[in-house]
């Protein structure tokens, strides 16, 4: 018998039980030039509704750049980007960065109040936030400042206040990037698990091609201010570490960096 059958959750009913709740996000065209550089070049990109995206591409390539304008925290030079229904942007998305952006004088509940906006005002947003708190693992820390956490407690605060208004849309960028190898791991069954819950679309940028090939649906790489590899990860959930599907695409996905690498211009010392 397969050991981690046994110790491990099956996700697979809640694909099949829950109605997506995320929002699809299209991008037509999207051009961005900074100082006459173009990053992006006419960049098309549709990411259906519930769907778990991940971004790779070598240092530089615009993955951030895409992210923000994905996001509305950036204008396109050319080019608009939608979600379905004509959702209000700025009121569906939510975003998460590598440092947690905490504000120092506030509690961790209040911390993850901000996330509401307005609506923390209102009935039931202290007991919302309470919930999403809980949901991060983190129940019992509320009443206490952000600086007394570890950085993966913290980036789980970061979390809960990205999730607590519940987007339709949530982009990471490189969340998981600043914290120790176990951290991380146990930061990405957090977040495969509250987006299965939750089923929001998810937009991830990594560096790390095993942490993208672990989480997402779909991976893309951008080069030369495109997409120039759009995979899908037909894989079941949770996906086992090591396990040689992974590897095998692990691989094709590396070996296709190096030779964007390769094709770089060379470095003048
Ligand atoms: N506000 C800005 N002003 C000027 N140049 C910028 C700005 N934002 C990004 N760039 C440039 O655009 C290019 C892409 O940057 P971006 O941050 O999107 O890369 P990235 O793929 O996220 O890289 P990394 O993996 O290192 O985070 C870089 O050359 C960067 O210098
Ligand atoms: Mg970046």
């Amino acid at each position: 018998m397969n050991a981690n059958a046994a110790t491990s959750p099956n996700f697979d009913h809640l694909f099949r039980e829950r109605k997506p709740f995320g929002a699809a996000v299209s991008a037509r065209g999207l051009v961005r030039s900074f100082d006459n550089k173009d990053v992006l070049r006419g960049l098309d990109l549709y990411v259906p509704a519930g769907q778990f995206l991940a971004i790779v591409g070598r240092s530089g390539c615009g993955k951030s750049t895409l992210l923000r304008l994905l996001a509305d925290l950036d204008t396109p030079d050319a080019g608009a980007v939608l979600l379905d229904d004509g959702l209000d942007r700025r009121a569906n998305t939510r975003v998460m960065f590598q440092e947690p952006r905490l504000l120092p004088w506030g509690s961790v509940l209040a911390n993850v109040e901000v996330g509401l906006g307005a609506a923390g005002k209102a009935p039931g947003g202290r007991e919302r936030a309470r919930e999403t708190l809980k949901a991060v693992g983190l129940g019992d820390r509320g009443d206490e400042w952000p600086a007394v956490l570890s950085g993966g407690q913290k980036q789980r605060v970061a979390l809960a206040r990205a999730l607590v208004s519940r987007p339709r849309f949530l982009a990471l960028d490189e969340p998981l990037g600043a914290l120790d190898a176990l951290t991380r791991i146990e930061m990405q069954q957090l977040l495969e698990r509250v987006w299965l819950k939750e089923r929001f679309t998810a937009i991830l940028v990594t560096h790390d091609v095993a942490e993208a090939l672990t989480l997402a649906d779909r991976v893309v790489m951008i080069d030369e201010g495109r997409i120039s590899l759009d995979l899908d990860i037909a894989l079941p959930r949770p996906r086992r570490r090591g396990s040689v599907d992974l590897a095998v695409l692990e691989e094709r996905i590396l070996s296709q960096l190096l030779r964007e690498d390769a094709n770089a211009p060379d470095y003048v010392i």
